[in-house]
This record gives C-alpha cells, sequence and structure tokens, in this order.
C-alpha cells in the first residue's frame, strides 16, 4: 500500500456477520488486527459502519427488517442496501454494533473516520414505512382537508378520508410521489443520525461522513449534507472515446463543483473510484493512459482533499472480481495500474500545500435542486428526454450540464447553490429549470437582482408551488412574471428531429421545448425564426433595480448559448480564470495553496490541441525551470500542474 502512495483505507463495509456472526456475539479479533497493522505502519483507517448489508441471520429471524417493492413483495436477502428505512429493530441492531465498534476502536490511533453506511439509497414500501409516511404527513398537513388540497386529490376521486388510506406506492397522485421522495430522503437522514449518535457520543474527535453518488436521483443531499462532518463522493466516469470525450470531463466537473458547493466551498472527499475499470456497465473500457491522472487532478483542484480507490484488490470472487483495483489478481506491483497509482500517489503527496485552504468562490453560480428536478419528472406533461448513459438523466439534469459546460467552455469557473445559500457575493445567478418555487425565494431573488445581480431563468421555470401544483396568474408565477417582465403562455414539445431556429443578438437552433413568450417589460434579445411562433422572444432581458433578470424559453444548441454568455459575462463583469480563450475541451481551474494560486490546465480531448498561454507568467508546480506560455501543444488528455510566477 505504502508503495502505490495509500495512507488510509475504508474497513469494514459490508462486513457485519464477519463483527457478528450470532446475534449478539461480536468477534473483533481479526479487525483489531488490520487496525493494530495500519497503526503500526503510522497509516489511517476510515472504520465503515456495516449497515449497508444486513446479516442472514438477521433477515431470517426478523424478517421485517428486509425491504418490501413497491409491489408489495418483500425482498429477500439478496443484494446491499437492503433494510427496512423505519424497522426499529434493525435501527436498534445497527446502533448496538455501532456502539461496539466506537466503544472497542475510540482510542485507536489508526482510527481517523467514520464511514457510515454505504451509498444509501432506494424504499421500502412495508406497513411500518407506511404507518411512517401517514405520520409524517400528518405532522406537515396537520388536516385530511390540508393534504387533499395539496395533492388536488379530488381529481380521479382520489380524496382521502382518512389518513390510513393514504398509500406509498400511488404513482398517479403527483403531490404524493413528491412528498414520499421528500420522506423517503428524509427517512434515510434520520436512519444515517441514528447510526452516527454512538459514534458522536463515544468519538467526538471522529468526523463522520457517508459516500454520496453525486446527483444521485432521489437523495436530496443538500439536506444531508447539513449532518456530515464532511462530504465525500463515489464517482465512476464511463470511458467512452466514442464521441467528444471531454463531454464527460465536463459533467464529472459538475459533480465535483456540487461537492463544493454542498461543503460550502470547503474540500470534500472522494471515497471511491476506480484506478482502470469498473464492472457493471454494459461496455467497461480501460481508461485511456493520463485520464486516470486527469479524473484525480481534476478532482483535486474541483476542492477534493483525498482520493481513495474502490477497490484495493480486486476479489477472487463475487459480483465484482472484475472491477478495477490497485492491485490485480496477479498480486505483484508489476501491473500498468498498480504502477500509475503509485505514481499518481506521489504527486498527490507533493501536492499537499493545497489541502489547508478552502475553495476559491466563483463569479457565477447556479442553483441544483433535487424539488424542481423531482417535481418536474413526476408532472406528466413537459417533455422526458432520454438519458444518455450510463447514469439515470433526464431534463433537469440535461439543463443544468447545458449550463455548465457553456460556461466552462468560455473559462468561466461555476459555484452550485442551493435555495437556501447565500447568493450575494455572486454576479451571475443561473436558475436552470427552478420548476418549483416558493415565494421566500422569489423575495431572495428580488433583492438579488435589486442590488445588481444578473439572473438567468430558463424554460420550465417557476411552474409549480411546493406540493406541485401549478402557480396561476401566469408563468412564470409566485411574482417572477413582475421580476422578468414577461408571461410564459405555453410550452410546445418538440420530437427529437425538431429545431427550431433563433434569430437575434445569438443565432443557431434550439430543441426538446419552447415556450411562447409575452414581453411585460423586458426586451428581446432572441426570437424564434420558424414555427408558428416564429418572431416570438427566446432570450429576454428585464432590467430591475441596478441589476437585470433574463428568461431563456426554450433548450437552446450550445452554440447560442457560449454566444449569449459570452455577451452576458462582458456586461456583467465576469472574468475568465485564466483570462484566455482555451480550445473545446481544455479547462483551466485554481485552487489556494501555502504556495500560492496552484493552477491545472485540462486537455480532456483524446486528440491533442494547441493552445496560446501568450505572455502568462506560468511556470511547472514542479520544477519552476519550466515555462509555459506562448504557443503549446497539450497531448491527448494532458494536464499541467502549474504555478503563477
Ligand atoms: C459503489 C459501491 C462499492 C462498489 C463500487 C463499484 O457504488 O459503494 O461498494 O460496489 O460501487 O463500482
Amino acid at each position: 500500500m505504502k508503495e502505490a502512495g495509500i495512507t488510509s483505507a475504508s474497513i469494514g463495509v459490508f462486513a457485519w456477520t464477519m463483527l457478528e456472526p450470532r446475534d449478539g456475539c461480536y468477534e473483533f479479533e481479526w479487525l483489531d488486527q488490520v487496525m493494530d497493522r495500519f497503526a503500526e505502519e503510522g497509516m489511517h483507517v476510515f472504520l465503515a459502519t456495516p449497515s449497508g448489508s444486513k446479516p442472514m441471520w438477521l433477515s431470517e429471524k426478523h424478517p421485517e427488517v428486509c425491504r418490501v417493492g413497491k409491489n408489495g413483495i418483500r425482498e429477500t436477502s439478496g443484494g446491499r442496501h437492503n433494510h427496512c428505512l423505519s424497522s426499529i429493530l434493525y435501527r436498534e441492531k445497527c446502533r448496538m454494533i455501532n456502539t461496539q465498534l466506537a466503544g472497542r476502536y475510540k482510542k485507536h490511533p489508526a482510527l481517523a473516520l467514520w464511514h457510515v453506511g454505504n451509498e444509501f439509497s432506494g424504499e421500502c414500501h412495508c406497513s411500518n414505512c407506511r404507518s411512517a409516511f401517514q405520520s409524517w404527513l400528518k405532522q406537515r398537513y396537520k388536516t385530511l382537508d390540508e393534504l387533499n388540497l395539496a395533492w388536488w386529490s379530488a381529481f380521479w376521486n382520489h380524496t382521502f378520508t382518512d389518513w390510513e388510506q393514504i398509500p406509498t406506492n400511488d404513482s398517479s397522485i403527483d403531490g404524493l410521489q413528491l412528498d414520499w421522495l421528500r420522506f423517503t430522503n428524509e427517512q434515510h437522514i434520520s436512519f444515517l443520525l441514528n447510526e452516527m449518535r454512538p459514534l458522536r457520543e463515544l468519538t467526538p474527535d471522529v468526523p463522520c461522513t457517508t459516500n454520496f453518488m453525486g446527483t444521485h436521483e432521489s437523495n436530496n443531499y443538500w439536506q444531508w449534507a447539513e449532518h456530515l462532518d464532511i462530504l465525500a463522493n463515489d464517482l465512476y466516469p464511463m470511458p467512452d472515446d466514442r464521441g467528444k470525450s471531454w463531454r464527460n470531463a465536463i459533467r464529472l466537473d459538475f459533480a465535483h463543483s456540487l461537492m463544493r458547493g454542498m461543503g460550502m466551498g470547503k474540500p470534500w472527499m472522494l471515497l471511491e473510484c476506480s484506478p482502470s475499470s469498473v464492472n457493471w456497465g454494459e461496455i467497461n473500457k480501460l481508461k485511456r493512459p493520463g485520464v486516470h491522472r486527469q479524473e484525480l487532478l481534476q478532482a483535486l483542484a474541483n476542492g477534493a482533499n483525498t482520493i481513495h480507490y474502490f477497490q484495493w484488490r480486486k476479489g477472487r470472487g463475487g459480483s465484482e472480481k472484475y472491477h478495477g483495483a490497485v492491485v490485480d489478481h496477479e498480486g505483484s506491483n508489476c501491473s500498468r495500474v498498480f504502477q500509475d497509482c503509485a505514481a499518481i500517489g506521489t504527486e498527490l503527496n507533493q501536492l499537499s500545500h493545497l489541502y489547508k485552504h478552502d475553495c476559491i468562490q466563483a463569479e457565477v453560480a447556479m442553483l441544483y435542486d433535487w424539488e424542481s428536478r423531482w417535481s418536474l419528472n413526476l408532472s406528466s406533461g413537459p417533455k422526458k428526454i432520454q438519458a444518455i448513459e450510463p447514469f439515470p438523466s433526464d431534463l433537469y439534469n440535461e439543463n443544468c450540464y447545458d449550463h455548465y459546460e457553456a460556461l466552462t467552455r468560455i473559462g468561466v469557473t461555476v459555484d452550485i447553490l442551493s435555495v437556501k445559500s447565500d447568493f450575494s457575493g455572486y454576479k451571475v445567478l443561473i436558475l436552470p429549470s427552478l420548476y418549483l418555487i416558493k415565494e421566500d425565494l422569489v423575495k431572495k431573488l428580488l433583492n438579488f437582482v435589486q442590488s445588481g445581480g444578473h439572473l438567468v431563468a430558463t424554460f420550465l421555470t417557476g411552474y409549480v408551488n411546493v406540493s406541485n401544483c401549478c402557480w396561476q396568474g401566469g408563468f412564470p408565477g409566485a411574482g417572477l412574471r413582475k421580476l422578468f417582465g414577461i408571461w410564459n403562455e405555453e410550452l410546445d414539445n418538440l420530437h427529437d428531429e425538431t429545431h427550431v431556429s433563433v434569430v437575434g443578438e445569438v443565432k443557431g437552433t434550439a430543441k426538446d421545448v419552447v415556450e411562447r413568450i409575452h414581453l411585460e417589460g423586458a426586451h428581446a434579445l432572441a426570437w424564434a425564426g420558424s414555427e408558428f411562433y416564429s418572431g416570438s422572444p427566446l432570450i429576454t432581458e428585464h432590467t430591475y433595480g441596478k441589476g437585470s433578470a433574463s428568461y431563456l424559453a426554450t433548450r437552446f444548441e450550445m452554440p447560442v448559448l457560449l454566444d449569449y454568455y459570452t455577451n452576458l459575462n462582458c456586461r456583467a463583469g465576469v472574468q475568465q480564470t485564466l483570462g484566455l480563450d482555451l480550445p473545446e475541451g481544455v479547462v483551466f481551474r485554481v485552487r489556494e495553496s501555502e504556495a500560492g494560486k496552484i493552477g491545472f490546465l485540462f486537455n480532456y480531448n483524446r486528440e491533442s490541441q494547441w493552445i496560446d498561454l501568450r505572455d502568462q507568467n506560468l511556470v511547472s508546480f514542479y520544477d519552476p525551470q519550466v515555462k509555459y506560455s506562448g504557443e503549446l501543444l497539450m497531448k491527448p488528455y494532458e494536464s499541467f500542474v502549474l504555478k503563477f510566477k
């Protein structure tokens, strides 16, 4: 491990039966040995709680700890991440084993962090969860009349006359589904807090984390982040070099910025990634030379302070025996991957100057809002788009990626914020499809614009309230109509083959959805050039107070967005991170360090790229004699770590 540059390891994930082979009989000797060995070597352990997969003896003895699917059928003990979220018994068993672990290792020199559970996700529809959901609803709505109104449940005769009638799985009531997602998200958090209680009591100085999964569709991580001592993410990009390879890299960047945002600029941990391929995709391609180093430096450049692999060594059997690992089945240090890991391990050590500093705040921010994503996906009507493999995606996420990509490509860093964040300090704030809008947020947005901020909203902003019921009085609702100076009368959904032409200050095409906008104080910067709504505004801008509120009424193709943001940034005084135009797929990032600012320059293309650094005074971080200025050829997937002279 030391030879591979490894300084710490997560241990004990899914190890419950080894720790407690029979109910109440604990066996820690094997773990003592492992912990001691790490301590002797001056290394650290991230000790996992084993709740991610329950022991067979427990499901056999108490079947109620197993999850029930949406179809009402109780699952057997297979797979993992498979416990009922409400089971008092399971929570108690977790509390007990965590108490044992914390009690035994509280003074152990190797213990550095608690890795609580693993990638919490999923839902359970058992009778306990259903009752818990009903109680949660009672607390939220107080009366059935309030609930029926919020869910618009008279429609199709779904009026509830008794709390106990409320199901967990009726997908025809979108308000119910939205509350079910909120409830399940909170169940996970309360499960996590139950696990952390004994850890915090017995080891108050050992931080707790759990591994997030980027923009996982059903976990509202903004809420989770409030409870953790440090944030951690897992990331498994799937190398796909058929198209524009840099597009994947920009999506990874988005996930990193989200972590940075959730930690309010504090560094975070990359708790899992593969040093080579995964095994669970359709096509599990090896990372091309340079990609592994590039991915890790990219995470670092975006605020990661630790890099961990899944996994140290390939198992002989089981469903992940072909998953990438530092050590192969062959077992030695001779493999390409081992050598690669060792090299990056040395490099990460050299970059230790970075780790004490928070991330630099950007000038542009974007809101990422799970509640809007959920309510949009649950609403039947607006276009559903094909996800781009391998991760589930949707129109909401794709729209966020579009805007993030446009800004990244013109050299601007974007911070990602939640509806609760402080927006002051940003010059531009983007709301991609902020479909669900609450009045208190509208007040914040008005303040932001009034005091000089530039607000950019896109199609599908301000349609519904907190219960997924449409705002009346014209979209965008809740007061946004006045702020944007427009009325959005109707939405056209387009077939994939149909494109609408765009004319005006920016030109090009648009796709998927188009809204028909009327100006009510705003002026138009671009219009539709085709379809029956040719001449209808597609980009509007409204001067309001000292700032402006712009509305982008369709999903523009990238060239339009690039031009739009280039112009807007000029008006808003937003600087490029490096003050240079870089070719497609070449990105520059900066982080603060004890040794001054450190720059990271990435060529995410699988082809070489000429760049022109002009009179930049940059030198290699590792060798100040090596200067970077003027024209330079970057090899495929090449990354430079730089210092400003
Ligand atoms: C993660 C999980 C790991 C491992 C990995 C494989 O989702 O936490 O245990 O299964 O995926 O890529």
